[in-house]
């Protein structure tokens, strides 16, 4: 079966308003975010999802997950890119860089983690050893290394509840469990698209040093890296999807 690709765009992407033929869909679970907006990138028609809504009014721990994943798998996605704003703890990648996690720790409370509730919905167990599957993985960063973009391969995205930013002793004990980047986003999201057997991959755009990390206030720089992280993903969308056209 041709994969069908659904971009979501996160924080940073507010003024990217990709224009296409609009899909407003309301699913079992609610509306999603905003309309998916079919978009040509690199030759080939991509489902596009602005996660925060189109203005970006929704806050991560407000976002209807479900009803985003919902969605795209009834317009028939396969696999899908995502774009997450993070922090990174160390130095494995700097500020307006990127990295593509290979694994996630889930911080988050009272969000809708499942579609498996129970009664008629059933229960599933399921198997999420890999949350980011290593095919879609792989293919990011071959394209990556085609269009020279600088891509960290690896490391844990540990996933707050947000809005706030940590703590520097949170941060504190999320570099002591193992994590390299914090976002608010990435769960439920990965996790209910394994649910819907759609391939997900994160593509993180490292805006800032996390907090208490730095020498300089958290949003010191936020805008800059921001931008030279987004102009560096949307080159890496496009090589992607270009490479991809079924
Ligand atoms: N923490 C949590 N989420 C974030 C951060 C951060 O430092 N930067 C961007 N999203």
């Amino acid at each position: 079966m041709p994969e069908r690709y659904a971009l979501i765009l996160g924080s940073g992407f507010t003024d990217y308003l990709p224009e296409g033929k609009v899909h407003e869909l309301h699913t079992d679970y609610g509306a999603p975010s905003a309309g998916i907006i079919d978009v040509e990138i690199g030759g080939q028609s991509v489902l596009t999802l602005a996660r925060h809504g189109p203005d970006h009014s929704i806050p991560a721990h407000l976002i209807n997950y479900r009803a985003n994943i919902a969605a795209l798998k009834a317009l028939g996605v396969t696999s899908i890119v995502a774009l997450n704003t993070v922090g990174v703890i160390g130095d494995i990648c700097k500020a307006g860089q990127l990295g593509l996690p290979s694994q996630v720790i889930d911080y988050t409370w009272g969000r809708e983690q499942t579609f498996f509730t129970g009664g008629a919905a059933g229960v599933k167990h399921l198997d999420f050893t890999e949350p980011f599957p290593a095919g879609l993985r792989a293919r990011l960063l071959e394209a990556a290394r085609r269009a020279r973009i600088d891509c960290y391969d690896g490391g844990v995205y540990a996933t707050t509840q947000g809005p706030r930013l940590e703590t520097a002793a949170e941060v504190d004990r999320l570099q002591r469990d193992g994590a390299h980047y914090i976002g608010m986003t990435a769960m439920p999201e990965a996790v209910l698209a394994a649910e819907l057997d759609i391939e997900y991959a994160c593509i993180a755009l490292v805006v800032n040093q996390a907090a208490g990390r730095g020498d300089k206030p958290i949003h010191y720089d936020v805008a800059a890296s921001t931008e030279t992280a987004r102009a560096a993903a949307l080159a890496l969308v496009a090589e992607f999807f270009g490479s991809t056209v079924a």
